[in-house]
């Protein structure tokens, strides 16, 4: 496939992640209800991973569920949380097979109890797995997660264990759900929405962003590496200028 040789393996983003938004959007077009296209975001799902593993993209963020999503009707929230359960269910064999780690960031506790066992079961099971993390983003949103920070390093200041003086931007990132991976290099999301909703807040400092119009059920393989095209095209100043950076 063409495509695939235009991306430079040598210049991947070591971590991707994606807000896979439009599946309402993409139901209502073919004439069905949201849930249908909750159901259909799985084959998306699995092409991307799929794709993402084969190239050799380390980490890849998943966003699934937000904060904000909890407000959505309850049957819903209740449909998302099923097909949650069911998918990791099916899908768990096929990552211990492709050598990929399961992992999550959020407010797990949130969830409903088979959920919550569903995921640490796969987590536990692909735990040794080292060719790409799967990093599913449930129940998460940027301001959660630096809040809990926040609590966790002010405990420590109150302990005496920390000074407040000696607080450092490694610490703060060390306390946040992404604690062992990568800032992302490239962010992805579908659906043309131009907004982060507060996905990795802190984390996105520096990402490049690419938007496409697709809906999230509508995308495969070959529209990540349309996005790794892109991203590899770009110029990533960290506010330097161009005369600085060495190629
Ligand atoms: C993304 O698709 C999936 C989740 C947020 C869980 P949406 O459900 O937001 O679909 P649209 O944006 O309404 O089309
Ligand atoms: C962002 O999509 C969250 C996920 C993809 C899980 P939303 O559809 O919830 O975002 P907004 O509300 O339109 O910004
Ligand atoms: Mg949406």
């Amino acid at each position: 496939m063409d495509l695939l040789e235009k991306v430079d393996i040598n210049n991947l983003p070591k971590h991707v992640a994606v807000i896979m938004d439009g599946n309402g959007r993409w139901a209502k077009k073919k004439g069905g209800l949201r849930i249908f296209g909750h159901q259909n975001a799985i084959t998306a799902v699995r092409e991307t991973v799929e794709a993402a593993a084969e190239l050799g993209i380390q980490y890849l963020t998943l966003y699934a569920f937000s904060t904000e999503n909890w407000s959505r009707p309850q049957y819903e929230v209740n449909a998302l949380m099923q097909l949650l359960v069911s998918t990791i269910r099916k899908e768990t064999a096929t990552l211990t097979k492709n050598n990929i780690r399961l992992q999550a960031i959020g407010d797990i506790a949130s969830l409903p109890d088979a959920c919550r066992r569903e995921l640490f079961e796969a987590m536990e099971i692909t735990a040794s797995n080292t060719r790409m993390t799967l990093n599913l983003a449930l129940s998460y949103s940027g301001r959660w997660e630096i809040t809990q920070a926040v609590k966790q390093i002010a405990q420590l200041v109150e302990a005496q264990k920390l000074k407040a003086t000696d607080i450092t931007e490694t610490i703060i990132s060390n306390f946040l759900a992404t604690a062992n991976m990568p800032d992302p290099e490239l962010l992805i999301r579908t659906s043309g929405e131009q907004r982060i909703s507060n996905f990795l807040l802190w984390q996105l400092a520096y990402t490049e962003l690419y938007i496409t119009d697709l809906l999230w059920p509508d995308f495969r393989k070959k529209n990540l590496y349309e996005a790794l095209v892109s991203y590899q095209s770009r110029e990533r100043r960290f506010g330097k200028i161009s005369e600085q950076l060495t190629k």
